[in-house]
């Protein structure tokens, strides 16, 4: 049964219909088609346009229609064209020709834009809690490990000796700044189309106020055409979400490469690798790897989508029904990813014998520089003074500590014998005191902030 359309209508290719159809995919929205729709039976009812009778029966007969498709009992027909469709014609087959009345002044324009945005607004606080539970998962290692020190890169140069809570923090944040981001979009999200109609918006005195309250949107969308052409809200969560995938990949890459033997800085619990089907010796970080590689494909949907919109003129297009696959599939991916890494990150263990073997001195050389700037040295003499006396030490094939005070005077006067003093991992990452430094209080007023935020 079609549900528009005169009997002399044409027959269609079916391989036109089959490209047509969003059925395949967006039957995924019955829950939030059909709260939509009691919502808008309701809102009719409330304008005068359905007695309490017929409203009656258009909820009973829409609850019973999510109760086939909970139940797997629903039968699709070869002419749903999309589950918009699907639901009307097996309301209307259930209850009769009063069904034909819940469409009144909607569009599947209003209609399918309201159902997307729903099944948005019911996915948020899974992502929210999935990234909390990363985070709380990274400050697990850092409050457990705040002593141990690792080398810290540059262009993946050993650098400067950097606690490893001050890494793991380092991530932490940016999964913060996600969860914040997710929290700002929110109420552009929850923007209510319906009410909207086609394009226009609705010839009927509907309160789009109350529509909005009932549904859990915080604001209602101002200007109907605007209303139905826009996917900001598309574009936006597939932002967060290459966003969120983006993070997720560099800290698998920094962990792939810290757990790899070269490194061995951490060692993964065997829960979350795998061994290889030819070498017997091998544990593969491949949950690292999928992180890593599912970044790729949800960058991938924020730029195709992106490029569905750029050309559109005002008002729906058929294009737009290309939204739907990517949304779907971003929330699936997240949702796999946030299920595993947190586990990882919370089984995983440091070797700080490792770690500490990878300090080398040669880290310290600002350290020097520095401490002449504490005597009074402009840093750029300081530099050149450290830079030669680094030279020396590569010539004579010793480490800095190694060579004679005499020589450290003879490039600088200032240099005295504590210097010792001063070629020390633990000395160099407690200097670093100011906020958002390496020292031990700095790093544990950071801990304390974050689980503040988290705390919220
Ligand atoms: N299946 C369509 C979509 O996903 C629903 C809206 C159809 N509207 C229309 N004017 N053809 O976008």
């Amino acid at each position: 049964m079609r549900l528009w359309g005169t009997e002399e209508e044409p027959s269609r290719d079916p391989a036109f219909e089959r490209l047509n159809a969003s059925l395949p995919f967006d039957r995924r929205l019955y829950p939030q088609d059909i709260r939509g729709s009691i919502a808008w039976a309701r809102a009719l009812a409330r304008a005068g346009l359905l007695s309490p009778e017929e409203l009656e029966q258009i909820v009973a007969g829409l609850e019973a229609v999510r109760a086939e498709l909970e139940a797997g009992a629903f039968v699709f027909a070869p002419t749903d064209e999309d589950i918009h469709t699907a639901v009307e014609r097996r309301l209307t087959e259930r209850i009769g020709p009063v069904a034909g009345k819940l469409h009144t002044g909607r569009s599947r324009n209003d209609q399918v834009a309201t159902d997307l945005r729903l099944f948005l607004m019911e996915a948020w606080p899974a992502v929210e809690e999935g990234l909390r539970a990363l985070e709380e998962a990274l400050l697990a290692q850092a409050e457990a490990h705040l002593d141990l020190i690792m080398p810290g890169y540059t262009h993946l140069q050993r650098a400067q000796p950097l606690r490893y809570a001050q890494w793991c923090l380092a991530h932490a944040w940016a999964f913060e700044r996600d969860r914040e981001r997710l929290r700002q979009a929110y109420p552009r999200l929850a923007t209510l189309p319906l009410g909207s109609g086609a394009l226009a918006g609705t010839p009927f005195p509907i309160d789009r106020e109350a529509l909005a309250r009932e549904l859990g949107f915080v604001a209602v969308a101002p200007n109907s055409l605007d209303a139905v052409s826009d996917r900001d809200f598309v574009a936006e969560f597939l932002f967060l979400a290459a966003m969120i995938g983006l993070h997720l990949s560099r800290l698998a890459e920094d962990l792939i490469l810290f757990a790899s033997a070269e490194f061995g800085f951490v060692a993964l619990d065997p829960a979350y690798t795998t061994g290889s089907s030819l070498m017997p010796q091998k544990r593969n970080p491949d949950a690292l790897e999928l992180a890593r590689a599912k970044a790729g494909r949800l960058i991938g949907h924020l730029t195709g989508f992106l490029i569905v919109l750029k050309g559109l003129p005002s008002g729906y297009h058929k294009d737009l029904q290309e939204d739907k696959e990517p949304v779907f599939d971003a929330v699936d991916t997240l949702q796999a990813l946030l299920a595993v890494l947190p586990g990882l990150i919370r089984t995983m263990r440091p070797r700080p014998d490792r770690m500490r073997a990878a300090l080398e001195e040669a880290m310290l050389a600002t350290e020097l520089a520095d401490y002449l700037v504490r005597r009074g040295v402009p840093f750029r003499q300081a530099h050149r003074a450290v830079s030669a006396l680094v030279a020396e030490a590569a010539r004579r094939g010793v480490p800095l500590s190694a060579l004679p005070l005499s020589v450290y005077r003879q490039h600088h006067p200032a240099f005295d014998a504590d210097i010792l003093q001063v070629l020390d991992p633990t000395a160099a990452v407690e200097w670093r005191s100011a906020v958002g430094g390496t020292a031990r209080p700095a790093v544990q007023a950071q801990i304390q902030a974050l689980r503040e935020r988290l705390a919220r």
